[in-house]
């Protein structure tokens, strides 16, 4: 149903009328000191990728890169059982793994599971007349970006720690109670790429309301310092020409969109009548960035504008 043509969040095999696999598989280096906490961020941004296809994760197998000559294996056991920790909020089990020996430490999950074929939900179904809600605040990569400088106080390390250890389960299982359009996740591309990724299999213009996006505050200070990773700069080469800028639009913000996050939120598109109320829910579930950030448009399609 979904394959490597359609560069979406997951592969989804349909199986018999009620029930499709979705297989997905993410993994990557450290972002944050503590190992625990790396097990957590990196399992939360792998199952993610199940959510973002309006499906239930059942079971994750570690994938793991090891220094095991240079690096006491405790910290393993830390992020795995992180990691074992996140897939069990997330309702899955763990059934395996593979590990092998490499100077850089790497850490992830495959994961598998299952949708209704009914109720799957791809990056190709927006549709005009869409608003788009994203759960998550943006910055992660500069945020972590500071931390590696060791610019970032404890108070925002644990805050944006535990956002980036937070499943999409909630938004998740909020979001199949209304007639959700699409949805994806917003990880390496940034916003702007997972937009535009959308926006292209659907055949759609999208327009994002600039000052409407949720971004932790310390991602704009950071930004304004020049704090801003590669990966931002890489995007926007990338996708630049596919995107209309207003005159109006604070330039930080666009390195801000452009920013590739781990473990970010779900970008989902639904008919505007019904958005307000997804928002309300999802702000009643405890998600409390979730806010409507844009909406689909039919002109140009395959480009995002941002005013
Ligand atoms: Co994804
Ligand atoms: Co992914
Ligand atoms: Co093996």
């Amino acid at each position: 149903m979904v394959g490597l043509d359609c560069s979406d969040d997951a592969g989804v095999y349909r199986l018999t009328d009620e029930i499709a696999l979705i297989q997905t598989l993410d993994f990557f280096t450290p972002i944050v000191d503590d190992p625990y906490d790396f097990g957590q961020i990196a399992a939360a941004n792998a199952l993610s990728d199940v959510y973002a296809m309006g499906g239930k994760p059942l079971t994750a197998m570690n994938i793991v890169c090891f220094p095991i000559n240079d690096m006491d294996k405790s910290v393993l056991r830390s992020i795995i059982e992180g990691g074992l920790d996140i897939i069990r909020q997330a309702g899955a089990v763990l059934v395996g793994g593979h590990s092998v020996e490499d100077p850089e430490l790497k850490y992830g999950l495959s994961v598998t599971g299952v949708v209704r074929p009914d109720q799957l939900l791809t990056n190709a179904g927006a549709k005009p007349g869409d608003c788009l809600i994203l759960t998550k605040p943006l910055g992660t990569g500069i945020v972590a970006t500071a931390l590696k400088a060791g610019e970032l106080g404890e108070e925002p390390t644990r805050r944006v720690t535990a956002l980036m250890a937070t499943l999409n389960k909630d938004a998740a299982e909020t979001m199949v109670d209304f007639a959700v359009n699409a949805c994806t996740d917003i990880t390496g591309f940034g916003l702007l790429g997972h937009c535009l990724e959308m926006a292209r299999a659907s055949q759609v213009g999208i327009k994002l309301y600039a000052e409407k996006v949720p971004v932790i505050p310390e991602a704009k200070l950071f930004a304004s310092i020049g704090l801003v990773p590669a990966g931002s700069y890489t995007n926007q080469k990338y996708f630049l020409k596919h995107l209309e800028i207003a005159g109006t639009v604070d330039p930080l913000l666009i390195d801000i969109f452009s920013d590739p996050q781990s473990s970010g939120g779900l970008l989902i598109s639904l008919p505007g009548s019904m958005a307000a109320s997804l928002v309300e829910k999802l702000k009643e579930k405890g998600i409390p960035a979730a806010n409507i950030i844009g909406e689909v448009v039919e002109k140009k399609p395959g480009t995002i504008e941002v005013g």
